[in-house]
């Protein structure tokens, strides 16, 4: 069985799923952190994977860049796939001057500047939040971990270059930093659109890479490392989250 963008069978993929961007993030997850992990989907070199965690069937798979590819994905992993409960693992720039670098933000709610839960709510203002047994388990994991993590609002946002070329991201962002929003990227808002519409359960976990209101940002080489202990929470958050 075949869907437009994802070949596999059913049975393919876990009801667990981490959604990195990158494909070879999760060809990296599927060879470092699951055991016995086997491709399962290629189509556009969007790769997927299923192993074992600790034991448990757990799939990783990219999803690129951006809301549509997002929701592309999330939907055709819950309605076709099978999978029940979809962790985003990606970076974000902070908006919030304290926020450092290598942190973890996790989404309790996801703003955005896409109409995309507009169009599934029609026309309303969708609060677009994290499954709160997933949060739960992920603060718990984080704990565990002694990983430090800032939970709140994120902005998904269409847009990673400024509208006006030269336009400060800090003015473009304005509004979002004014009401505490601690980070932006791209994705969430749609992940938690699709999950909603699905009645799937759905959280994303971001490492801060770029803090846009002081101006830092983390190599590539840096971006990996602080992505590892946030792969690790993701991971333990599923497990727990099972028990329970
Ligand atoms: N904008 C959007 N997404 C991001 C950023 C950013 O600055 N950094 C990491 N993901």
């Amino acid at each position: 069985m075949s869907t437009p963008h994802i070949s596999a069978e059913p049975g393919d993929f876990a009801a667990d799923v981490l959604l990195p961007g990158d494909p070879l993030r999760a060809r990296w997850i599927a060879e470092t952190l699951l055991e016995g992990a086997r491709e399962v989907t290629a189509v556009r070199n969007m790769l997927g994977y299923t192993g074992r965690y600790l034991g448990r069937e757990v799939s990783v798979m990219g999803t690129g860049m951006g809301m549509p590819s997002m929701t592309i994905y999330a939907t055709e992993l819950i309605t076709h796939f099978g999978c029940r409960r979809l962790v985003r693992v990606g970076s974000c720039g902070a908006l919030q001057p304290e926020i450092e670098l290598r942190s973890v933000v996790v989404a309790l709610g996801a703003c955005t500047d896409s109409t995309i839960n507009r169009q599934r709510f029609g026309g309303f203002d969708f609060a677009a939040t994290a499954h709160a047994g997933l949060l739960v388990a992920a603060l718990a994991a984080a704990e565990a971990a002694a990983l430090p993590v800032e939970v709140g609002n994120v902005l998904s946002s269409d847009l990673f270059y400024p509208p006006v070329t030269g336009q400060p991201l800090t003015e473009l962002y304005g509004p979002a930093i004014r009401m505490g929003v601690l980070a932006v990227e791209m994705e969430a808002a749609a992940l938690y659109g699709a999950a909603a519409q699905h009645r799937a359960e759905a959280l994303a976990l971001c490492s801060v890479s770029d803090q846009l209101v002081r101006g830092e940002h983390l190599s590539s080489d840096e971006r990996q490392e602080g992505f590892r202990d946030m792969v690790i929470v993701a991971l333990d958050a599923l497990q727990l989250a099972d028990g329970r």
